[in-house]
């Protein structure tokens, strides 16, 4: 029976899916208490394939369903939202559909493209309306997390080519992520950190910088009036043909809420799970990562910025492909790792006897965590200097990050010592 759409604000009620499959429900009762629970059949699998690792139990199996929230959605499903700034625009862009901080209203409005295989949409038939009462402009409806302004976009093939939007169905298949004024060269600090990154073998997306006048069709709200290049980044959580797959960020594997990124965890606490739920190789992948974001000065490597993903029959995770690098400390001289390491945050402390208390919450061998360490930061030192993409950052911000990984060598390679 066809019914008439509603505005996300008129939804009470959202199925969850996992690609086709529905997994469970979304309901909002009076009062703005919002509950999530699975689906019988999908209970009856164990939770296969997986949503979100913070659901299952320690015997295996699925937990009970999560408790009721009022005023917010449970934290997997908060963490599917734009933080922000981000959240700001996309929350004008729906304005008269999305009532502002209203986590429900916005899922609501976005649940037809989220991060990874997750799509959340109307029960019972309902379709969802994004127009308001304003004109019948199409509307951006993609969810992505963080707080640079970003978009996801299509890249045109025919006449023209160009960057778009994805409208209707369609789906993005790059991130762009906009310059901002507050921090100078931005995109090509990121640009070329990724660029490091794929040099000492880490696997990264591919990624290019392009210029805002590639974009057609833009919406004011998402327009940052900074001048400079953009990061083009293609999107792992979908596949050539538009295919989703799934991926989840620790925030959502520890079951914390976007504000407590910077809070919620350890990095230990991340090398435990890697350890457990993938392997120790997957582990010590992650021990690399930090080795970078220590030496290039990245204090941003918060639970939000490590991901798995679901690749194949989505019942087991890998570590998913970096993203988000880029050395902060330019920008914020003071700045520390996002997150404790072995007890501290300050780069300059992280010497050998940080690395070993790391090792040792995390459960990996010292050995191997000492020799991850050495292994990256003389990589590092390797392909750095000579690196291509260090021409495109701005001479001021270079000789900042140039400074710090010379710093920061020695304090590193206090992990040789036997
Ligand atoms: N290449 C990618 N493929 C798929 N998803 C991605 C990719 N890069 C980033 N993401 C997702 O998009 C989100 C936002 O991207 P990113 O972290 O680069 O943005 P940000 O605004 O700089 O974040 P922050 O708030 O940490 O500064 C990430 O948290 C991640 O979920
Ligand atoms: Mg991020």
């Amino acid at each position: 029976m066809a019914q008439t759409p509603l505005a996300p604000q008129a939804i009470q009620s959202l199925d969850v899916f996992l690609n086709t499959l529905k997994v469970g429900v979304i309901v909002r009762t009076p009062g703005d208490f919002n509950a999530f629970s699975f689906e019988d059949d999908y209970r009856a699998t164990g939770g296969s394939p997986i949503l979100s690792l913070s659901f299952r139990a320690a015997t295996g199996g699925l937990r009970k369903d999560p408790r009721p929230v009022s005023g917010a959605l449970p934290a997997f499903f908060a963490n599917l939202l734009p933080e922000d700034k981000l959240r700001e625009a996309m929350e004008k862009h729906h304005a008269g559909a999305v009532r502002p901080g209203n986590d429900f209203d916005l899922l609501a409005a976005l649940g037809a493209d989220l991060p990874g295989a997750v799509r959340v949409l109307p029960s019972d038939g309902t379709t969802v309306t994004l127009q308001g009462n304003a004109e019948a402009t199409p509307k951006a409806r993609f969810s992505l997390a963080g707080v640079q302004m970003k978009l996801s976009v299509m890249k045109n093939t025919g006449k023209g080519g160009g960057l778009t939007l994805p409208l209707d169905d369609s789906q993005g298949q790059y991130i762009a992520k906009f310059p901002s004024t507050a921090f100078p060269g931005v995109s090509e600090n990121e640009f070329a950190n990724l660029a490091l990154a794929a040099a000492i073998g880490m696997d990264v997306p591919e990624r290019e910088l392009v210029e805002k006048s590639d974009f057609d069709g833009i919406p004011e709200e998402f327009d940052t009036l900074s001048e400079g290049k953009v990061l083009l980044i293609r999107r792992f959580d979908r596949e050539q043909e538009g295919a989703r797959i799934h991926i989840e960020d620790f925030a959502q594997v520890f079951g914390v809420y976007p504000s407590r990124k910077y809070e919620g965890a350890a990095y230990h606490d991340i090398a435990a799970a890697l350890n457990e739920a993938i392997s120790p190789a997957a582990a010590l992948e992650f021990v690399r990562r930090l080795v970078l974001a220590a030496i290039t000065g990245n204090g941003d490597m918060h639970l939000k910025n490590w991901s798995l993903i679901y690749r194949g029959d989505g019942a087991a995770p890998t570590l998913a492909p970096i993203y988000d690098v880029l050395s902060t400390v330019p920008y914020i001289p003071a700045d520390s790792m996002a997150l404790s390491l072995g007890g501290e945050r300050s780069f300059k402390a992280l010497s050998v006897a940080r690395w070993k208390a790391f090792a040792n919450r995390s459960r990996l061998p010292e050995p191997a965590v000492m020799q991850a360490v050495v292994d990256t930061v003389m990589s590092v030192n390797e392909k750095w200097e000579n690196l291509p993409e260090r021409a495109v950052i701005p001479e001021a911000v270079l000789e900042r990050i140039d400074a710090h990984v010379k710093a920061m060598t020695p304090i590193l390679l206090s992990c040789s010592e036997k």
